[in-house]
């Protein structure tokens, strides 16, 4: 094990996703990769890719840089959008050796010209994820700013699959989207991920939550003012849909529209032009409209609340966002990705979490959905003082302190006091005890090795003699 590859230890887990159109360069890469300890997904378009990007964390991005339909240098802008830090490494054959510079222009981070060794491919990796460790640790601020990887769509259940390819869909139109569900299901990292996944992302999205502006004011947001139309109008005022214009529009709590305003936005969709207040004229825009609200708006307009008319306007592709408690799956992947995030903002010892405690996190209900989760983590890891957080860091969530999920059956967190023992023929064996306790760890860190040998306190190639033959349950 290791001897090419001995630096790359502390890299062992790290994710990478392998884009080719090509399955013999996918599998020859995957086998070489997975044998040197990364977790490696592969996408045959660059389509599948930018789902599963969208969908979950991945450290580097490996694509060939000729593929059909959408090639490597579109994929790389791509990515680079949703996540600009994304080392990414293109594959070029012969002939393109233009475009590979081209690609290194669009922040590519190296090219391997094809054909290629098994040692050469890991010589590229093992540099652009040393460089991607140095980078995320410098990133904190800039990626706080821009959103960056926190503005991951992160999920993969089936629901999650089909809000992501309905997402893929509509962000390569000009629809009118409507995006439907709870409080903290996500609709706002929907509408973002439509916009920065449509040809408009260059151009600016502009939210208005329709709820926190008196509505008074809220006619003036929208549409904008001329100088002088009201007491206190001292100059014009450009309103959302002018300052969206080329760019979206995102309407969030649209359901909270007076009747009136209602009745305005519904004149300018129609019309593709709003009038600012006091204003004679109308203004043309070219605006794309994606709207969110948490209301169940088809039930609000068979009751004479919200208009039908503006109902049907918006309601051109409808986008259900899942509660969580119906995508339990999604859980830990959110609670991994909510942990990296707050590491990468706070300093704290926490590199994970205890499989009680993740336990738990899935037999709650949710009804705050992820924003709950979210801030569940965070206040776990702020009072945490080890390094695994462990289901008491969640016990509030528990109705009542009876039944707690900690004390589950053959694990070796719950060994009875030994003077309960009988005969000793129940006890384990001090080396089972602590293979059960490594193997808790290395599902608690994803099999992490890195990290599950960090909180171990033991070497990677300790850790690695002592699991070997053990393998992910996946
Ligand atoms: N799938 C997800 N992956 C990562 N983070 C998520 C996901 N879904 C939601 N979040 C996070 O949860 C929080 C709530 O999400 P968001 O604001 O998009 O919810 P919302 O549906 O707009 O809620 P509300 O109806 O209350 O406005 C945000 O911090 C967001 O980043
Ligand atoms: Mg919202």
């Amino acid at each position: 094990m290791g001897s090419h590859n001995d630096g790359g230890a502390v890299l062992r887990g790290r994710r990478i996703l392998l884009v080719d159109d090509e399955a013999d360069t996918l599998d020859a890469c995957t086998q070489i990769l997975r044998k040197d300890g990364y977790q490696v997904e592969t996408a045959v378009s660059a389509r599948e890719a930018i789902q599963l990007q969208r969908s979950r964390p991945f450290d580097l991005t490996i694509t060939d840089l000729k593929m059909p339909q959408v090639d490597g240098l579109e994929l790389l802008k791509a990515i680079k959008r949703v996540d600009p830090e994304m080392a990414v490494v293109m594959i070029t054959g012969y002939a393109t050796v233009e475009t590979a510079v081209a690609s290194m222009k669009e922040g590519a981070y190296d090219y391997i010209p094809k054909p290629f060794t098994p040692d050469e491919l890991r010589l590229v990796v093992r540099n652009a994820l040393e460089r991607q460790e140095l980078v995320g640790e410098n990133t904190d601020l800039r990626e706080r700013l821009s959103g960056g990887r926190d503005q991951l769509l992160v999920g993969d259940s089936g629901a999650m699959q089909r809000v992501h390819q309905l997402i893929a869909r509509v962000a390569e139109t000009d629809s009118t989207v409507l995006i439907l569900g709870e409080t903290g299901t996500g609709k706002e990292l929907v509408a973002r991920a439509i916009h920065t996944g449509s040809l408009r992302a260059s151009a600016a999205l502009i939210t208005v939550n329709c709820a926190a502006i008196p509505s008074d004011l809220l006619e003036s947001e929208l549409f904008g003012h001329e100088r002088g139309a009201f007491t206190g109008a001292i100059r014009r005022k450009r309103g959302s849909f002018e300052l969206a214009h080329r760019g979206s529009l995102f309407l969030d709590e649209v359901g909270a529209l007076s009747p009136a305003l209602q009745a305005k936005l519904l004149r300018a969709l129609q019309e593709g032009e709003v009038r600012p207040v006091g204003s004679e004229h109308g203004i043309r825009l070219d605006v794309r409209i994606i709207a969110a609200t948490n209301r169940d708006l088809a039930e609000a307009t068979r009751q004479g609340a919200f208009r039908d008319d503006l109902f049907y306007r918006l309601n051109v592709v409808p986008i259900h966002v899942p509660p969580l408690r119906e995508r339990k799956e999604d859980i830990p992947p959110l609670a991994d990705h909510f942990i990296a995030q707050f590491r990468r903002k706070l300093p704290t010892p926490v590199r994970g979490m205890a499989p009680a405690a993740l336990d738990l996190l899935v037999s709650y209900d949710w009804p705050g959905n992820v924003r709950e989760l979210e801030h569940a983590i965070e206040r776990a890891i702020i009072l945490a003082e080890g390094e695994v957080l462990d289901w008491e860091s969640f016990a509030h969530l528990l109705p009542s302190p009876a039944g707690v999920p900690g004390a589950r059956a053959g694990s070796t967190r719950t060994r009875r006091p030994v003077t309960d023992a009988r005969d000793f023929t129940d006890l384990p064996s001090l080396e089972k005890v602590e293979r059960d306790y490594i193997m808790e760890v290395l599902q608690a860190t994803r099999w992490n090795r890195k990290r599950a040998s960090e909180i171990l306190g033991i070497s990677t190639v300790t850790l690695w003699r002592k699991v070997q033959g053990e393998r992910p349950e996946s």
